[in-house]
C-alpha cells in the first residue's frame, strides 16, 4: 500500500473529525464510539506535532486553546450588529404588529419565531467556508476579537460543508451554556474550592472573555446561529430560508423555530414556548419575533441601533435583585431546621416573592447571607425561590450575621446536627411545628388528598390543640372545626367530607402519607406492590425490606426504625381502626397493555395525570418524566410542547388522548 502523504492524511482526518463532531454535538447522533474519535484525534495531534508547518487555523487541534493574549484586538463589524427592542405583554406586541402592518400596508404579517437565547451575541466570519475570525458584539460597531476562544466551542464547525460556499459569510449568533453543563461545571468548581457562577449567562460571558483560551476550552460553551450579516453571492427570500441554509452548511441552528401568521400566530408560539421554558435544555428569556420576508425587512429598515422588523417578546424575569429583611428558621415535618430569608417583595419568575430558602446552615455560611444584604433571587419554574448570591458591592457594613439557633424556636428542644453536618433537626418529640408539617404532608394531593387542608389550617389545628396526631383528623366534626378562626360552617362541612372521603385510599398513598423518613412516592409504591398490606410491611426485617426494588441499606434501616417505634405502630393501627381503608394494588395482568413499556405523558389530559400514571402502571407499564430513545409511547394531551417535538425526532410512538383511552379499555 502506498503511504499516504502527511498533508493528505491530515486533510482526511480533519474532514472526518469535523463530521463526527457535528454528528455528536449538533445532531446528537454519534456514528462512532468516543474511543474511535479519540484515536483519530490522537493520530492528528501526532502528525501535526511531526509536521508543525502543516497545522491549519481550522484544524480541530486548535480547539484546545493556545497562547495567552495580552489583550483582545478590536474588530470593526462590516455591518452594524443591531440589538432588539423589547415588549413585555400581548398589548405591547400588538402595537409592534400594528406598526409593521401599517408600514408594509399588509393585513397579516408573516413572522418567524425563535427562542431568545440567554447568552451573549457574537459574530463569526467564514471565508470560503473556513472560520477565520469571531468577535463579540461590543457597542455594535466595534467588538473584540475572540477567535481563539470561539474555536474551542465544540459544536462550532471550523469548516462549512457543501460546494459553492460564499467567499465571505458573516453570521451572528449566541454563545450560551446548557443548563445541565452549567450545573456540572458549578459542581466541579465548588468541589475544587472555587467560586461557582451565578447563572449560565454570566459564566458564558466570563468564559468567552478569557485571555487564556485554554481556560475557555475547559468551559462547556455552546453556540446557535440566528442571523446573517454580509454574505457574498447569496440571497435569501425569507429569514426561515436563511436559517435552513445555515443549517445545511453545517452550522448549529436552534431546531425550535417556526413561522407564525400575525398576532394570533405569534401568541400561540409565545404561549407554547413559555409553557416549555423549563423543559428546554438551555435558558431563554423570551421569544424573538422577526418579519420573515427579506423584501419586507428591507422596506422597514432600522431606527438607530434597533431594527423595525424584529422585536424581543420577553418572558417574566427569573432572577432579580432583592433586599433581605431578616433571616428566620422554619421547622419542617422531620424536624429539619431550614434557614429562610424574608425579602422585600420582588416580582420574579412570574410571581411576587417575599421569602427564599437558604437550605441549611452550611449553605447559609457558604453564601454568607446577612440581614440587610442585597441579593440575587432566582425562581425558575415551580421551584422554591432561591438566593443565588450576595451582591457584596452593595454592603454598607450595617448587615447582621445570622446566629444559627441551638434550640428549636418552636418547642425549645435542643437542635441536633446530623452526622454529615448539613441538616440540623429539632429533637422535640412533640414539637408542634413537626406535627403541623406531618398533617400537611398527610393531606397532600399525592398522599391522602384531603382537599382544603392547607398550611395555615394545619398550624391552627395544632395551635388550638384540636389535633394531636394525624389520627385526630378522623374525629373532627363541623362543630369543633367551627371553633377555628375564619372557619365558616360551609368550609367546615366541606373539610369533614373531604376527610371522610380520604378513608377510601390506596396502600401506596397511605404509606406515602405516613411520612416515613426516606420514603417518597416511588418507594411507597414499591413497598405497596411488594407487601400488599400494612401488617407484613410493619413486621418486615431490614433484610426483607432490602429485597424490595430500589430499597438500599439506608432506606431499609430508616423504614425498619420507623415501624420499631411503638407510637408509630399505634398511630397506623389507630388510623385503620378509624376507618381508613388502604386498598392493595391490583395485580398487574401478566399480558398487560403496557407490560415492560416506558411511557411519557405530556400536555394537558382530561383525566388527572396521577390517574393516567396509575392506569399505565396497573397495566404493567412504567411512567417516566423525559423522552429518550428508551421511551415506547408518548401520550400527548393538549398543548404538548418540547416532549412531543423530541418524541417525533426520535420516532417514538405518539398516542393522542383518545388513542390512549382506547388502549385502557
Ligand atoms: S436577532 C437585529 N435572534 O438578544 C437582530 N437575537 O437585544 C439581532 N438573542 O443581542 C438579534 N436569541 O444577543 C436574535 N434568536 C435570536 C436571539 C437573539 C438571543 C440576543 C442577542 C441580541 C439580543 C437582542
Amino acid at each position: 500500500m502506498a503511504a499516504v502523504k502527511p498533508a493528505e492524511r491530515l486533510k482526511q482526518l480533519r474532514t472526518e473529525l469535523a463530521h463526527h463532531n457535528r454528528q455528536y454535538y449538533t445532531l446528537d447522533a454519534p456514528e462512532v464510539s468516543d474511543a474511535t474519535y479519540d484515536g483519530l484525534m490522537n493520530e492528528l495531534l501526532k502528525l501535526e506535532a511531526e509536521h508543525p508547518e502543516l497545522v491549519t487555523p481550522d484544524s480541530p487541534s486548535q480547539r484546545v486553546g493556545g497562547a495567552v493574549l495580552e489583550k483582545f484586538e478590536k474588530v470593526t463589524h462590516r455591518q452594524q450588529m443591531l440589538s432588539l427592542g423589547n415588549v413585555f405583554d400581548e398589548a405591547e406586541f400588538a402595537e409592534f404588529d400594528d406598526r409593521v402592518k401599517k408600514a408594509l400596508n399588509l393585513e397579516t404579517v408573516t413572522y418567524t419565531c425563535e427562542p431568545k437565547m440567554d447568552g451573549l451575541a457574537i459574530e463569526l466570519v467564514f471565508e470560503k467556508g473556513r472560520f477565520v475570525q469571531g468577535s463579540t458584539r461590543g457597542d455594535g460597531t466595534i467588538g473584540e476579537d475572540v477567535t481563539e476562544n470561539l474555536k474551542t466551542i465544540k459544536n462550532l464547525p471550523l469548516t462549512l460543508e457543501g460546494k459553492n460556499l460564499p467567499a465571505l459569510l458573516e453570521v451572528r449568533g449566541e454563545v450560551f451554556i446548557r443548563t445541565a453543563d452549567f450545573k456540572r461545571m458549578n459542581q466541579q468548581l465548588l468541589e475544587r474550592g472555587e467560586e461557582a457562577f451565578v447563572n449560565p449567562r454570566n459564566s458564558a460571558a466570563g468564559s468567552l472573555r478569557q485571555l487564556d483560551s485554554k481556560m475557555t476550552a475547559s468551559r462547556p460553551l455552546s453556540i446557535y446561529l440566528y442571523e446573517v450579516g454580509v454574505v457574498e453571492g447569496k440571497t435569501f427570500t425569507s429569514h426561515m430560508e436563511k436559517l435552513d441554509w445555515l443549517e445545511k452548511v453545517g452550522l448549529p441552528v436552534n431546531p425550535r423555530r417556526a413561522v407564525a401568521k400575525g398576532l394570533a400566530g405569534v401568541m400561540k408560539e409565545y404561549e407554547a414556548l413559555l409553557a416549555d421554558r423549563h423543559g428546554l435544555p438551555y435558558e431563554i428569556d423570551g421569544l424573538v419575533v422577526k418579519v420573515d420576508g427579506t423584501d419586507e425587512r428591507n422596506r422597514l429598515g432600522q431606527v438607530s441601533k434597533t431594527p423595525r422588523w424584529a422585536i424581543a417578546f420577553k418572558f417574566p424575569p427569573e432572577e432579580m435583585e432583592a433586599q433581605v429583611e431578616e433571616i428566620v428558621v422554619q421547622v419542617g415535618r422531620t424536624g429539619a431546621i431550614t434557614p429562610v430569608a424574608n425579602l422585600k417583595p420582588v416580582f420574579v419568575g412570574g410571581v411576587t416573592v417575599s421569602r427564599a430558602t437558604l437550605h441549611n446552615e452550611q449553605e447559609l455560611r457558604r453564601k454568607d447571607v446577612r440581614a440587610g444584604d442585597w441579593v440575587f433571587v432566582r425562581r425558575a419554574g415551580d421551584v422554591i425561590p432561591e438566593i443565588v448570591k450576595v451582591i457584596t458591592s452593595k454592603r454598607t457594613g450595617q448587615e447582621k450575621e445570622f446566629v444559627f439557633p441551638t434550640a428549636c424556636p418552636i418547642c425549645q428542644s435542643p437542635v441536633k446536627k446530623e452526622e454529615d453536618g448539613a441538616i440540623a433537626r429539632c429533637t422535640g418529640k412533640h414539637c408542634p411545628a413537626k406535627l403541623a408539617g406531618r398533617l400537611r404532608h398527610f393531606a397532600t394531593r399525592t398522599a391522602m388528598d384531603i382537599d382544603g387542608l392547607g398550611d395555615k389550617l394545619c398550624e391552627a389545628m395544632v395551635e388550638t390543640g384540636m389535633v394531636k396526631t394525624v389520627v385526630g383528623l378522623y374525629s373532627l366534626t363541623v362543630k369543633t372545626l367551627s371553633g377555628l378562626e375564619r372557619m365558616g360552617e360551609k368550609s367546615a362541612k366541606n373539610l369533614v367530607d373531604a376527610i371522610e372521603r380520604s378513608k377510601k385510599t390506596t396502600l401506596r398513598r397511605f404509606i406515602y402519607a405516613l411520612g416515613i423518613p426516606e420514603v417518597g412516592e416511588a418507594t411507597a409504591k414499591a413497598l405497596a406492590d411488594h407487601f400488599r398490606d400494612m401488617k407484613p410491611l410493619m413486621d418486615a426485617t431490614i433484610e426483607s425490606l432490602q429485597a424490595v426494588k430500589d430499597v438500599g441499606p439506608e432506606m431499609g434501616k430508616a423504614i425498619h426504625g420507623y415501624f420499631e417505634d411503638a407510637d408509630n405502630r399505634a398511630m397506623v393501627e389507630a388510623l385503620l381502626a378509624a376507618g381508613v381503608k388502604p386498598e392493595p394494588p391490583e395485580a398487574v395482568a401478566a399480558g398487560g397493555t403496557f407490560t415492560g413499556k416506558t411511557v411519557v405523558i405530556t400536555g394537558t389530559l382530561t383525566m388527572p395525570r396521577q390517574q393516567a400514571q396509575e392506569e399505565i402502571e396497573r397495566r404493567g407499564g412504567k411512567v417516566s418524566g423525559s423522552v429518550s430513545k428508551k421511551t415506547d409511547f408518548l401520550v400527548a394531551g393538549e398543548e404538548a410542547g418540547s416532549k412531543l417535538t423530541k418524541a417525533k425526532e426520535l420516532g417514538v410512538k405518539i398516542l393522542t388522548e383518545a388513542e390512549f383511552q382506547a388502549l385502557l379499555k
